[in-house]
C-alpha cells in the first residue's frame, strides 16, 4: 500500500524516533508499505516518521542511483553497485572521515535541493529485516545517504545542515511546502 508521505512542518519529523519495541504491530507490513511508497515516488531512501510513525526505520536503496547515473561517473563512489537494506534500531556506533558535498533532496521537503557536507564513513549498529543484529560500516553513496535517513530518525532535516542565509533564502519556498502550497506526482500529509 502506498503511504502518503509527511510535508516538511509536521511535528513527527520533528521528533527524536522511539526504538521499536519487540511487541510491535504489523512492523513487516509498514517495511514493505515504505518500500512501495519509496518507489513510487522515485525515492533512493525512506525514514519512518516520513510515513507518520515514530519508530527507528529506515530502509534505503543506494543501487536506484548507480542504475541511472551517467556512464561517465561510473567507478566513481566506492559502493557500486549500492545496497538495498532495512535498518531498524539504528545507532551510530562511529561517523568519520573527510568531509565531502553532495546535492540532497528529500521526499519530504519537495523541489528543493541543496548541496550538504557529511564524513564519508559511517558505522552503524542496527537490527536487520529479520532482527538480527550488526554491526557495520557504510562508505561512498550508500553512507551518504544513510546518514540521511538517519537524521530523520533523529528528528533532524538536511537542511538544517545549511548556513543560517542560506536557509533563510529557502524560508519562503518551505512555508509553502508546510501549507501544502506544491503540487507532487505523489500524495503528501501535511501538518494540521
Ligand atoms: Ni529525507
Amino acid at each position: 500500500m502506498i503511504l502518503p508521505i509527511v510535508a516538511y512542518g509536521a511535528p513527527v519529523l520533528r521528533k527524536v524516533a522511539k526504538d521499536v519495541p519487540p511487541d510491535y504491530p504489523n512492523l513487516q507490513k509498514i517495511i514493505d508499505d515504505m518500500w512501495e511508497t519509496m518507489y513510487a515516488s522515485n525515492g533512493v531512501g525512506l525514514a519512518a516518521p516520513q510515513v507518520n510513525k515514530d519508530i527507528r526505520v529506515f530502509i534505503i536503496d543506494s543501487a536506484q542511483i548507480f542504475v541511472i547515473q551517467d556512464d561517465e561517473d561510473k567507478g566513481k563512489y566506492p559502493d557500486e553497485p549500492g545496497i538495498k537494506k532495512v535498518f531498524i534500531n539504528a545507532h551510530i556506533a562511529e561517523l568519520d572521515g573527510e568531509e565531502w558535498s553532495y546535492n540532497e533532496g528529500c521526499l519530504s521537503i519537495p523541489k528543493i535541493r541543496e548541496d550538504i557536507k557529511r564524513p564519508e564513513k559511517i558505522v552503524l549498529q542496527y537490527l536487520g529485516e529479520n532482527l538480527q543484529p550488526h554491526k557495520e560500516e557504510f562508505i561512498g553513496l550508500t553512507a551518504r545517504i544513510i546518514q540521511h535517513e538517519y537524521d530523520h530518525i533523529e528528528g533532524k532535516l538536511f537542511i538544517d545542515r545549511l548556513k543560517p542565509l542560506r536557509r533563510k533564502m529557502l524560508q519562503g519556498k518551505l512555508n509553502d511546502i508546510s501549507k501544502g502550497k506544491i503540487r507532487m506526482d505523489y500524495k503528501m500529509m501535511y501538518a494540521k
